[in-house]
């Protein structure tokens, strides 16, 4: 399975050691979130297809470039995944963003699919899936399935999450193991409550404060 982790630079450790801290402010988890996810988007980017551009400078040399190949859209999954929409409208001005409602049942942690509403053109696209906890991977793997019935491949599929378990990747490799995946971290386990051990708590709660 394609799974890319953001190289584990001091800077991004300290973004994760805000996030992480119990004691840490809303304004704070936002701020801090927003850039990891900013990373995790640029990332993403970094997997699309590119062809050879040439341009000439102001000083008049000519430069071997690239220029990006595709067209892209974001799929963010109701409410925690809205969050990163703005850190990819920041990349890429224009982009389409559809959304998937799948609420998981709090006590069997089983995904339910409530809503969807997506680009119509989806089939043709790169679809970043938008989701900031990799914990079972219900949600994710049932919005998957609603992308592929639309006609997405799955290996055009690059899902982005601040914060992966174990557990849930091992459910990708077994159901859509042609996914990419772009995280900032691989925890240790879940809990006996499905939440990413040491994790961050209920990313939705804390960036909403609700
Ligand atoms: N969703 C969250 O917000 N946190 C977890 O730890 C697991 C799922």
């Amino acid at each position: 399975m394609p799974i890319t982790v953001l190289e584990p630079t001091k800077q991004l450790e300290g973004l994760y050691t805000v996030l992480r801290d119990r004691e840490t402010e809303r304004a704070q988890f936002i701020f801090f979130a927003d850039r990891i996810i900013r990373l995790l988007v640029e990332k993403g980017l970094d997997m699309l297809p590119v062809t050879p551009k040439t341009v000439i400078t102001p000083t008049g040399a000519e430069y071997q470039g690239v220029e990006f190949q595709g067209h892209i859209c974001g799929v963010s999954i109701i409410r925690a995944g809205e969050s990163m929409e703005q850190g990819l409208r920041a990349c890429c001005r224009s982009v389409r963003i559809g959304k998937i409602l799948i609420q998981r049942n709090e006590e069997t942690a089983k995904p339910h699919l409530y809503y969807e509403k997506l680009p119509t053109d989806i089939a043709d696209r790169y679809v970043f899936l938008l989701d900031p906890m990799l914990a079972t991977g219900g949600s994710a793997l049932m919005a998957i399935d609603v992308l592929m019935k639309r006609g997405v491949p799955p290996e055009r599929i690059i899902f982005l999450n601040l914060i992966a378990s174990p557990e849930g990747l091992d459910n990708f490799n077994r159901l859509h193991p042609k996914v990419h995946i772009v995280t900032g971290k691989i925890d240790s386990n879940l809990d006996d409550k499905a939440y990413i051990y040491p994790g961050l708590g209920d990313f939705g709660d804390r960036y909403y404060s609700t």
